[in-house]
């Protein structure tokens, strides 16, 4: 009784943060996509009760506070089961790199141990589990290109556009969310922002434009450009202002990404890792190739459309 899933990682491009709610958290709007890059998490049922968590990876818990554990937990009381739970998880992904490794081990472990137990969840429940856990687990139930509202728990699916090349870049250093969060209040405490605003307009215009243009009756040129029409919108990410000025080789290693040639070049979630869009996997290739001669931590990668994202995640990992 084992099962085995990859933990895509993700991507936002774009991240426009509002003010702080009533409950804490911070409204914000961004778009997600999945990425090819994974972590991978073996799930197993054994005799008794426990729930273990096993990772070498030195910065990861392995107590109640790992996502994985939160999630067997809450999938063994809603199924109403007594069982050992032993989660593996293969570290690849950066740990607080802002591309949603824990949000995805944390699905993983929902998937696996669901098949594990041969007790599917209803899919409400399981959203239900994903949003108690964090704000970027939710997106990983879809996979693809994702608009998130609400704390980023609201998901909606948007139509798959192509895969498209990308350089990931991921520093050394990690980032805390809620410390992020706390610098952006503090920076709009006096000014304000109107950020989601602007985010809506620009996602709106061009949603509308890939909907006027039809997605399938047009070129291969132009669908290939789809996701860059997309940032050409100005989109951008709220954090960098907070998270550039505290750590400034960030802002270094994004401009070496448009000094390479990337298309668009943005922070993931609250970082640490950067991404740059490219138009061919060569260019992104030899993208990754030079930063990493330059000492960088860079490997070519590309989106993941949601077609890709389930065909992959139980295929069996090498
Ligand atoms: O939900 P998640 O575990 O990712 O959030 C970690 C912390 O980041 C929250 O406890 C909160 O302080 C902050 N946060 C926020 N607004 C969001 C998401 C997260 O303030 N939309």
């Amino acid at each position: 009784m084992r099962a085995s899933a990859k933990s895509f990682a993700k991507i936002n491009i774009g991240l426009a943060i509002g003010p702080k709610r009533p409950d804490g958290f911070h409204g914000l709007r961004t778009l997600y996509t999945t990425i090819a890059l994974h972590d991978t998490v073996h799930v197993e049922v054994i005799d008794g009760k426990g729930i273990e968590v096993r990772c070498d990876h030195p910065e990861v818990p392995r107590d109640a506070s790992n996502t994985c554990y939160k999630a067997a937990e809450r999938v063994l009381a809603a199924v109403g089961k007594t069982a050992g739970v032993r989660i593996t998880i293969d570290k690849r992904l950066p740990v607080q790199g802002g591309l949603g490794a824990g949000s995805s081990n944390a699905i993983s472990t929902i998937f696996c141990l669901e098949k594990a137990l041969k007790m599917p969840l209803e899919s409400a429940k399981r959203a239900q589990i994903a949003a108690d856990i964090g704000s970027d687990l939710n997106l990983f139930l879809y996979g693809g290109l994702v608009l998130g509202t609400g704390r980023g728990e609201e998901v909606w699916p948007l139509e798959d556009l192509p895969s498209i090349p990308l350089v990931v870049v991921t520093p050394e250093v990690g980032v805390s969310t809620p410390k992020a969060f706390q610098s952006w209040d503090s920076l709009t405490e006096n000014e304000g922002s109107d950020t989601i605003k602007t985010f809506n307009q620009a996602v709106y215009a061009w949603l509308n434009s890939t909907a006027v243009s039809g997605v399938p009756a047009v070129g291969g040129d132009r669908v290939e450009t789809l996701l860059l029409d997309l940032v050409r919108t100005g989109i951008s990410n709220d954090f960098e202002r907070v998270v550039f000025p505290e750590i400034p080789v960030l802002r270094e290693v994004k401009c070496a990404l448009e000094r390479e040639g990337a298309a668009y070049a943005a922070m993931s979630g609250s970082g640490s890792t950067l991404y740059g869009l490219f138009r061919t996997p060569q260019e992104a290739q030899q993208a990754a190739q030079r930063l990493s001669a330059a000492g960088m931590r860079a490997v070519a990668t590309r989106t993941l459309p949601r077609s890709e994202y389930w065909a992959g995640m139980f295929e069996s990992s090498h």
